[in-house]
């Protein structure tokens, strides 16, 4: 199963530099280094078992989006799963950004009806004034821009976390059978006695399922009215209070991001990362290979819960997740 991903906004937004972090396992250093993307450049990801993203990474010069919203308008907008559209966070140009974001979401709305749309306020690490504001003021004007059209919007940074949530939620929408994973995984949870599982996809770590429910799910946002904005990653956030185990609304993406810097460290040795263990004061947690295409993490605040039974569990489960 192909699902075509639309990549676009104004050149120099990030749209090669989150591609890069995300599904090539680069550090954030490295974009600096990119050129300007020339017309489209496809790939093809595999994503999870049948599941194969169509990335179309749309150079955003002036010449590239004036051919896109002409000549190349059917093969651009349509058979579309979801289109991704990058504002620069600081540009100086929102006016023209927005002309070409409403221009593109004619295309797509009338090629692509069905399609969901992302919108990402990206850079955000370089927003000076109280970012959340800034965030909000930003989420109003694509709302009115957008108009009736169902919109995410996202803050990111691809110096942060922000980012994996935003594709994590993103990727969610493609996945077919998104709940029924979610079934297994509180199986398992079951299972390991655990507090939380999470299932993670191999090459880009972005999360896929969770065992729980709760508002700091990467896909709690989910669309069901005219606007769906996500609570912004901008806006401070603390364990709530209703958690006995006060764990963090960002452990999902903070754990992308950091088994994504901890992957590349170990290519940098020559290593291949494997597995991990983790037994703290209050809470082990297992990170171990579910399937050919997946990582599920366990996470458990029991201490008379052996790693080994943890991890005899998660053998049990495989041909589920097959
Ligand atoms: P075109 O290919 O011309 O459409 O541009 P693009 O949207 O693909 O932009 P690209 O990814 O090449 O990024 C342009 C510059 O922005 C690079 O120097 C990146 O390092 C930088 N950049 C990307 N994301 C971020 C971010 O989150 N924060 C900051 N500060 N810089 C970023």
């Amino acid at each position: 199963m192909k699902k075509k991903v639309l990549l676009m906004g104004a050149s120099g937004s990030g749209k090669t530099s989150m591609r890069s972090l995300i599904f090539s396992n680069n550090p954030a250093s490295s974009t600096a280094r990119l050129g300007a993307t020339i017309d489209v450049e496809q790939n093809h990801v595999r994503f999870l078992g049948d599941l194969i993203l169509n990335l179309w990474d749309c150079g955003g010069q002036d010449a590239f989006m004036d051919s896109y919203l002409t000549t190349q308008r059917s093969t651009i907008f349509q058979h579309v799963g979801v289109m991704i559209y990058v504002f620069d966070a600081e540009t100086g140009q929102m006016n023209k950004d927005l002309e070409y974001y409403r221009d593109c979401l004619d295309g797509l709305t009338h090629y692509s009806p069905e399609a969901a749309v992302f919108l990402l306020v990206h850079k955000m690490d370089l927003v000076q004034e109280p970012k959340t504001t800034m965030f909000e003021k930003k989420r109003e004007v694509l709302q009115k821009a957008t108009g009736d059209v169902t919109i995410t919007v996202f803050g990111t940074s691809i110096y942060d976390e922000s980012l994996y949530r935003a594709w994590s939620s993103i990727v969610h929408t493609l996945i077919p059978n998104a709940a029924v994973l979610n079934k297994h995984l509180n199986i398992v949870a079951a299972a390991c006695s655990a507090t939380e599982v999470i299932l993670f996809e191999r090459t880009t770590f972005l999360v896929i399922a969770t065992s729980t429910s709760s508002t700091s799910s990467p896909f709690s946002s989910s669309t069901s009215s005219s606007t769906s904005i996500s609570s912004p990653t901008y806006t401070s956030s603390s364990p709530s209070a209703s958690d006995p185990h006060q764990m963090h609304p960002k452990r999902y993406e903070r754990t992308s991001e950091l088994i994504k810097a901890f992957k590349w460290s170990c290519s940098r040795v020559r290593e291949e990362f494997h597995s991990l263990e983790m037994d703290m004061y209050d809470f082990t947690a297992v990170l171990d290979e579910m399937t050919r295409n997946t990582y599920v993490m366990v996470v458990v605040h029991d201490p008379t819960i052996e790693t080994a039974a943890i991890k005899l569990n998660i053998r049990m489960a495989r041909k589920k997740f097959e």
